[in-house]
């Protein structure tokens, strides 16, 4: 039986996060960078567990987002992963049923930068590309961050009705490491 947790920032322990980044480590394999655990830890933590082991993990980090001059409250999506031996199981539905709960109850807008081999996964879920123009606010002012390799999917959660204009840049916050 899978057991479900939604651990609230810093509730998980040390021995908990190593083994949530075990696992997203060895999901992502060698395209996962230190700086990527560390944007996935900062969020709140849906953890999927199975006889007392981790089977499937994924962080929602609260970001700012802006677009056509609003700023949007979101929950940005990170280490998105199912232990290799449970994949296709139906965790990843799980978990993501999870981390959109989140989403549509604490904020105002999902985003996350998917990799290549799970953008219909996301797609198949309501997940819309964003393929307009990508900026970030930095501390030297806003930069352009378009980057050919990203590829960014929003969730608009009820309220948020209107569709995004893809001729106006979507503007992140800034944060260390890739912005998206
Ligand atoms: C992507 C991932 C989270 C999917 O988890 P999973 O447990 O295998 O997926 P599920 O068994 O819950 O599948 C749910 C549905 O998504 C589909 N699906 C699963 N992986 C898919 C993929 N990579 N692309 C397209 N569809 C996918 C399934 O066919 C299923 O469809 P159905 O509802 O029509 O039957 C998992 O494969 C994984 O951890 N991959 C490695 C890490 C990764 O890529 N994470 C995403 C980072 S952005």
């Amino acid at each position: 039986m899978v057991e479900v947790l939604i651990a609230e920032r810093g509730d998980l322990g040390g021995a908990e996060l190593d083994a949530a980044e075990r696992l997203v480590r060895s999901a992502f394999g060698s395209s996962f960078r230190s700086h990527d655990w560390l944007h996935a830890v900062e969020g709140v933590h849906v953890v999927l567990t199975a006889e007392q082991s981790l089977v499937a993990f994924a962080a929602v980090v609260a970001r700012t987002l802006h677009h056509n001059g609003i700023a949007f409250d979101t929950g940005y999506v990170e280490g998105v992963a199912v232990r290799a031996d449970q994949q296709g199981c139906g965790l990843g539905r799980l978990v993501m049923d999870h981390a959109e709960n989140i989403i549509r109850t604490r904020h105002q807008l999902g985003a996350l930068n998917a990799v290549e081999t799970a953008t219909d996964f996301y797609a198949a879920r309501g997940w819309r590309a964003w393929t307009g123009h990508t900026q970030a606010v930095g501390p030297a002012g806003v930069i352009d961050t378009y980057d050919h390799a990203d590829r960014i999917y929003l969730l608009h959660p009820a309220g948020v009705d209107q569709p995004f204009d893809s001729e106006t840049a979507l503007i992140c916050d800034w944060r260390p490491g890739d912005l998206w």
